[in-house]
């Protein structure tokens, strides 16, 4: 409003000058704003919380405290998902970079740069660390939701040592050190440099695009998309990834450009909600449900490392999609040729993933939620593919989850498994794919009943009864039909670091592998979301083909029995079923 641009006015006036690396900097007095609490996900607020005065420029400012004399003579990556204020906030964020003393900041064409591609830029230019200007899938736009995350060095997002540490700083911040230095036009490719202060406009896509080209194999990928017999279509949501499918699918590869849906980048993604899910992605959805059809689907979130993979007619569940690219990573993809160092899987995510690395003699980690659970094994050269349900695939060719990369990784395989298919002949589909896995496996049902904005208290009471029932159970008790075989709040140890995450998840284990898990989302904005995640494995082939819902409907009884979901929520049915 007017009262803080005449604040604004004032702070200007009264800002002592410094000088940084031949920069005149600017010392701006500022005051803390409450409840800039940072996650391993960054800052995630309103947009309009951010377009407050000194609201971003406040938590950077903040972040550079944190990390201290350690940023001085660095260069630092930027980019964002595209979203409202996100070429506005890059202004803000490189005058404080070289106000700071960084001495380059790198930043995509337009403030563009998904969140695996910042990550392969930083390990690709060896960058100090970056900023993604991002709120994932969540909304854009003046009335939803805009972000800040940091990632550090080797590409991964900022451990929470330093997350703490930032949140500390945003607690005591008392002057913004703003560089003296007009706006940098975002919209060309080239270097801007103040005195010893340079700024890089960088294709977005580039050092991703390079990195993917030495995981797969662009030749086979390129003939496989010749073929007339198979099409596929990829749906941007109105995100990041449009830019980078039109590059990778469409020039490196040679799909047709009509292959890829929404791909132009909007402010606000066009008034959609940019999370590849059967409920999000309902113009996908309905495309491939089509009587004519694409052979393959896939869509990606607003910042590009979600994704979700469709076949005619058919959903890969994002736990059994892990388990497959990992059972064919090293006959179908080049960078994972020497096999695979090991896997992992978090906690809630369907043990399709166990029963390969069994098979491939691989190491095998269940980690808590959360993909930063990953980065150490990774770093300690133990893991080389790993997955969440919640649409969250990748690899250690970066230290993010990885759309584009599911996306590849099922196009390579799809292209091995046709390789000796004449044109115009029989072609292996994804479902094709899908049921070999099965028949070779057995099958691990998988579903995911999400309650939505639940009253907090009623989501703590209902899980404070689950832990009081656990406390309570003994190998051997009866849930129905189902035998317990352990309950417990999953705990894990690091096993590179040692450090301790607890309270991870409530979960049941019957003796004949079924879980039933119990989590309250760590990533919802208002009120509690209750997950409930419920698996049940066969191996009878009689059974592979039902229908997820209906083979689970016994154990789903159960687990709505035994947490009283509804008597504690009132809710009769979940807001949304994966
Ligand atoms: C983010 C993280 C994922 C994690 C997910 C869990 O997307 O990047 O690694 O799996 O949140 O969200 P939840 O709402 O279940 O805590
Ligand atoms: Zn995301």
């Amino acid at each position: 409003g007017v009262g803080s641009s005449r604040r604004g006015k004032a702070a200007k006036a009264s800002a002592a000058m410094a000088t940084v690396a031949g920069l005149n900097v600017k010392q701006v007095p500022t005051k803390p704003y409450e409840g800039q609490k940072t996650g391993t996900s960054g800052l995630r607020k309103k947009t309009k919380d951010f377009m407050q005065e000194n609201y971003l420029a406040n938590w950077i400012q903040s972040l550079f405290n944190a990390l201290g004399d350690e940023v001085k003579g660095q260069s630092l990556g930027l980019g964002g998902d595209g979203r409202y204020f996100g070429k506005e906030a890059a202004q803000i964020i490189i005058k404080l970079a070289a106000g700071n003393g960084f001495k380059k900041v790198v930043v995509g064409q337009d403030a563009l740069m998904a969140t695996p591609a910042a990550s392969a830029m930083i390990r690709r230019r060896k960058l100090y660390g970056g900023l993604i200007m991002s709120a994932s899938h969540n909304p854009g736009g003046p009335d939803n939701d805009f972000g800040i995350k940091f990632n550090y060095s080797g590409g991964e997002p900022a451990p929470e040592r330093i997350t703490d540490k930032i949140f500390g700083e945003t607690t005591k911040v008392a002057t913004l050190n703003m560089a003296d230095i007009p706006d940098i036009d975002l919209s060309k490719v080239g270097v801007t440099k103040f005195g010893d202060f340079e700024v890089e406009v960088v294709d977005p896509v580039a050092d991703y695009l390079a990195t993917l080209s030495e995981v797969f194999d662009f030749g086979l990928l390129r003939s496989f998309l010749a073929r007339k017999d198979f099409s596929l279509v990829f749906d941007a949501m109105h995100a990041v990834t449009g830019p980078y499918a039109k590059r990778i699918l469409v020039e490196e590869l040679g799909a047709p450009a009509s292959c890829v849906k929404d791909g132009v980048p909007s402010p606000d993604f066009n008034g959609g909600h940019p999370d590849p899910n059967l409920t999000y992605a309902e113009e996908l959805v309905k495309i491939m449900w089509a009587e004519q059809a694409p052979a393959f689907g896939a869509a990606s979130d607003g910042d590009g490392d979600r994704n979700m993979i469709l076949g005619h007619k058919f959903f890969v569940n994002p736990s059994d999609s892990v388990a497959i690219i990992a059972a064919n990573a090293q006959a179908c993809i080049p960078y994972f040729k020497g096999g695979l160092k090991g896997v992992a899987r978090s906690m809630p995510t369907s043990g399709a993933l166990d029963r390969v690395a069994a098979d491939l003699q691989v190491p095998f980690f269940e980690t808590p939620t959360g993909w930063k659970f990953f980065g150490n094994l990774m770093d300690a050269g133990k893991c080389s593919v790993c997955g969440e349900e919640s649409f969250g695939t990748g690899g250690d060719h970066i230290r993010e989850k990885d759309g584009i990369f599911a996306v590849l990784s099922w196009l390579s395989i799809l292209a091995f498994a046709n390789k000796d298919v004449p044109e115009g002949g029989r072609l292996t589909t994804v479902q094709d794919v899908a049921i070999a896995h099965w028949k070779k496996y057995g099958r691990n049902f998988f579903s995911r009943y999400d309650y939505e904005e639940c009253a907090d208290a009623d989501a703590n009471k209902m899980m404070d009864h689950l832990r009081a029932i656990i406390a309570a159970a003994k190998p051997g008790d009866k849930f129905g039909d189902f035998v317990l075989a352990t309950a417990d709040d999953f705990e894990y140890t690091d096993p590179i670091d040692g450090s301790k995450a607890s309270k991870q998840g409530l979960r049941f284990i019957f003796t004949d592998g079924s879980r039933i898990i119990f989590r309250l989302s760590g990533t919802g904005s208002s009120g509690s979301t209750i997950r409930l995640y419920i698996e049940q494995y066969t191996a009878d082939p009689s059974k592979l083909m039902l229908d997820a819902q209906e083979a689970l409907a016994p154990i789903v009884k159960v687990a709505l029995e035994v947490s009283k979901l509804q008597e504690f929520t009132s809710r009769t049915s979940p807001t949304v079923i994966t």
